[in-house]
């Protein structure tokens, strides 16, 4: 049986995080934008009502949430402003490594951090010539006694120059390619540089670094699961956090789309609104499919995970097509205000810088593709337990 309804717990979780996403941020969000300010006392106030770390599980402090409830915060929080969306639920990316490799006391630990305070954590795998290349990154980790020592340079790491720790992959076996790849917690106080803020076209709430590991020393026990076993645990983490970037690039566009309507009907040429002209009529459905279907694409990859399915294949198709949805309709939205779109007074072009990383981070939509086309070509086979 399919049934797309939601609880009631998740109906008032997700009004929740509208309130949330309305009141807090909404109001600020463009001034931010502007000035590309630091959203501390947003963090303070989201993590003070549970929509940070949500899906923390409950022996580890956290609310337990699901992976759809993830989505319904997320899609809520970048409704509100995508670049603060993208400072709350980084913390995801950095955890979910850590939830499938960690042992009890680094879980403990380092989860505990993000319970107990609004502390950030980082997720550092892109290095300056490995992007969408993971295998080819030049971070080492060296095994020294009873601690590893860790050297090299990550970018675009988001939230990386307030984290409070890190989730880092390094080589351990330089010759091995994928099978050579370990990760890492690396606590902030371990020695970590960080060496700069990106000035970014969108997101500019969010921050941006590059950090630096120069013989940084952290304990053996640090290692997340097993050695030369990284990549995995990359490839792992992604396919659970691409629906909640799917979520945040749905709800991009779901703004856009309610500013195109709203300016639409008050907008005035040939005598009549603009939105009686079938031009723009068919523009706001195209918009309106889009919507819809990322949605729906992007709950199908959450509730895959939440019943331990496999949801590579699925949380690819949400991802990409939720990040070509949100760069198509908040163009479009530029498009429908017209000459107005293209002014920074008028609140779509923000829209249409932000929908763009989208398409970038947690793999690219050509990487999306790609893994689409491996995983339907050539299915990894996988043992799936019985469908309910
Ligand atoms: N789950 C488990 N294992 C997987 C897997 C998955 N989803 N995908 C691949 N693997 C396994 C394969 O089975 C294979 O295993 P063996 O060693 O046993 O053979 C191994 O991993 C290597 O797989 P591939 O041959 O497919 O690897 P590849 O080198 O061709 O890379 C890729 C595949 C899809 C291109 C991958 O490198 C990738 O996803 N790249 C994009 C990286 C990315 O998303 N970066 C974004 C960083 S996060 C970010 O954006 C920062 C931020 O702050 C938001």
């Amino acid at each position: 049986m399919v049934d797309f309804s939601l609880t009631e717990e998740q109906r008032d979780l997700r009004e929740m995080a509208h309130d949330f996403a309305a009141k807090e941020i909404r109001p600020v969000a463009w001034e931010y934008d502007k000035h590309g300010t630091w959203p501390a006392a947003i963090i303070q106030k989201a993590w003070e009502v549970g929509l940070m770390n949500s899906q923390v599980p409950e022996a580890y402090g956290g609310a337990g949430a699901c992976a759809l409830d993830g989505c319904l915060i997320a899609e809520e929080l970048a409704w509100g402003c995508a670049g603060i969306a993208t400072t709350l639920e980084a913390n995801g990316l950095a955890s979910a490594p850590l939830l499938l490799g960690g042992s009890e006391k680094l879980k403990k630990e380092y989860l505990g951090r993000l319970i107990e305070a609004p502390l950030l954590a980082s997720f550092c795998l892109t290095e300056p010539d490995a992007g969408s290349d993971v295998s080819g990154m030049r971070t080492t980790a060296v095994r020294h006694g009873d601690k590893w020592v860790i050297n090299g340079s990550k970018v675009f790491i988001t939230n990386g120059g307030y984290a409070n720790w890190y989730t880092v992959y390094a080589k351990t076996d330089k010759d091995a390619g994928h099978r050579g790849i370990s990760a890492f917690v690396v606590p902030a106080d371990a020695g970590v540089i960080v060496e700069g803020h990106e000035d970014k076209m969108g997101l500019r709430a969010s921050n941006t670094a590059t950090i630096r590991f120069d013989d940084c020393e952290i304990p053996a026990d640090h290692l997340l699961g097993e050695e030369n076993h990284g990549f995995k645990l990359a490839m792992m983490t992604l396919d659970r956090t691409r629906p909640g970037v799917a979520a945040m690039a749905t709800g991009i566009p779901r703004a856009a789309l309610e500013l195109a309507i709203d300016y639409a009907k008050q907008r005035v040429q040939f005598g009549v609104p603009i939105a009686m002209h079938e031009a723009i009529q068919f523009m706001i459905a195209d918009m309106a499919t889009g919507v819809e279907a990322a949605r729906l694409l992007t709950w199908k990859s959450a509730v895959l995970l939440d019943q331990g399915r496999p949801n590579t294949l699925a949380s690819s198709h949400a991802k990409r097509f939720a990040a070509d949805t949100a760069m198509q309709v908040t163009t479009d939205a530029v498009q429908i205000y017209g000459g107005y779109g293209f002014i920074k007074e008028y609140p779509v072009e923000k829209l249409m810088r932000d929908a763009k990383i989208m398409q970038l981070y947690e793999g690219t939509s050509q990487i999306q593709r790609l893994v689409i086309a491996r995983e339907t070509l050539l299915p990894r086979r996988v043992e799936e337990p019985a469908a309910a």
